[in-house]
């Protein structure tokens, strides 16, 4: 299979990005306020990924910069039709990559109850980072941590 991890950058790019975090998210979760214009997108320390499988839009991520070297995932989706099928690994993996080159070497995640499951098979550990972050979307949520290491300079 042949996945990329790409920014959001063009006006489409953002339609994929929005679709994805909508539908995933929001509605699959009978939640009809999403906002696509929440300031958080656009703050520098803060980046919006695309998970493209052969040039298509299969998932979504924003990893932000939280400053001690570490990062916080959120709003990780994979498209409904696509779940349970390996492109939430992929995205794992590619994710993680991209953090060690910012120089990320923990990495943060306010996880949905059943995607807990899913984040422990993935290597990371139930572990509360900052209990103020569990309020309105994430009030159920569990805190959970993962060290990748640094990035080895080849
Ligand atoms: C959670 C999510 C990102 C996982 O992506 P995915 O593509 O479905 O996961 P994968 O197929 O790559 O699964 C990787 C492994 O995790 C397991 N897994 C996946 N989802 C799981 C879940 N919800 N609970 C327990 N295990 C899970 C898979 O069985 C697989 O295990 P294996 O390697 O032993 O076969 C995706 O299902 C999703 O977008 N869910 C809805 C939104 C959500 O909950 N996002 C997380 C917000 S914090």
């Amino acid at each position: 299979m042949s996945h990329e991890l790409a920014e959001v950058q063009s006006p489409d790019d953002w339609k994929d990005y929005h679709f994805l975090r909508r539908t995933v998210l929001w509605e699959a979760k009978g939640r009809h306020n999403y906002n696509e214009n929440h300031p958080d997108e656009r703050l520098d320390a803060n980046h919006p990924l695309l998970l493209r499988l052969h040039g298509r839009p299969i998932g979504a991520v924003r990893l932000d910069e939280a400053g001690s070297c570490s990062g916080v995932v959120r709003l990780v989706s994979i498209a409904l039709a696509a779940q349970r099928s390996g492109h939430g690994s992929m995205l794992s993996s590619l994710t993680e990559a991209y953090a060690r080159r910012l120089g990320i070497t923990t990495l943060l995640v306010n996880s949905a109850p059943d995607a807990v499951g899913f984040y422990e098979k993935m290597g990371w550990k139930k572990d509360i980072w900052d209990e103020s972050e569990l309020r309105g979307l994430a009030s159920d949520c569990i805190q959970m941590t993962k060290e990748i290491g640094a990035e080895t300079i080849k």
